[in-house]
């Protein structure tokens, strides 16, 4: 992914300094953490427990091949603490299917549970939008819940709009759960709902109705 950002971005924040920096192989444990630690309402649904739903994310960002990994996350730091992540950028992929993911997946359902995951993950495709072609893309955005609603969020968002300016980008997209009370983040920083899908399995497994693709044009 290219997130462009070489050097450490320092912003006053209250009394304390929030720093945005590229991520290291020693944030690993804690992007972790982040991404995974504490699954929402989809991810439990999908993955059928909370624990799983931990265990399996937890797993993803430590894959060597990860599209989770360190290599495409930019962390906010307050005060030396990583608060929160961001993953963006404007080639996207998904995490290879190596001999590792299956490994993982297969530690964490077992044979069967695999089966059982089968449909949640096919009514999971069901309601992902696709990303509009040559879009600088928000795949992953993350603040510990001891530190939301302090604007760290926003400022991970403003980063990734100022990469997504210097790489020359026009358009900028996220999708997010129809539930998911970010939605008025992202309004907030001139995002606006493009598509909605929607899919009763979705709904059964999640409690969900479907997710959003959320558009920004720039300028
Ligand atoms: C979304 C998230 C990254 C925002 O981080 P933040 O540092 O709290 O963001 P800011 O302080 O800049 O902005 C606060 C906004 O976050 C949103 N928000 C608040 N609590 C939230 C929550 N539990 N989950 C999601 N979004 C939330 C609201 O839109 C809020 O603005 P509002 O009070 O005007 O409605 C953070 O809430 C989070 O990590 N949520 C869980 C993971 C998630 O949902 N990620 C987005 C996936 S698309």
């Amino acid at each position: 992914m290219d997130l462009l950002i070489l050097r450490p971005q320092y912003t006053a924040f209250g009394m304390q300094r929030l720093t945005l920096r590229k991520a290291a192989p020693a944030d690993t444990d804690r992007i972790a953490e982040l991404f995974a630690g504490d699954p929402g309402d989809e991810a439990i649904g999908i993955a059928g427990s909370r624990e799983k739903a931990i265990a399996f994310g937890t797993g993803m960002v430590r894959l060597p091949d990860s599209a989770q990994g360190w290599r495409q996350t930019v962390v906010a730091e307050l005060d030396g603490l990583v608060a929160g992540i961001l993953m963006a950028g404007g080639d996207h992929e998904d995490t290879p299917v190596t001999p590792r993911l299956v490994y993982l997946a297969l530690r964490t359902f077992g044979p069967l549970g695999i089966l059982r995951l089968l449909p949640r993950l096919r009514a999971r495709v069901r309601v992902q939008p696709k990303t509009p072609d040559g879009a600088y893309h928000i795949a992953e955005i993350d603040v510990d819940p001891a530190f939301r609603n302090k604007g760290i969020g926003g400022a991970l968002l403003d980063h990734g709009e100022a990469a997504a300016h210097t790489g020359g980008y026009h358009i900028m997209s996220l999708t997010t759960s129809t539930a998911n009370p970010a939605r008025r983040l992202y309004e907030r920083h001139g995002f606006q709902v493009a598509e909605t899908r929607t899919d009763t399995a979705y709904k059964r497994y999640t409690g969900i109705d479907g997710r959003h693709l959320m558009v920004k044009e720039l300028r």
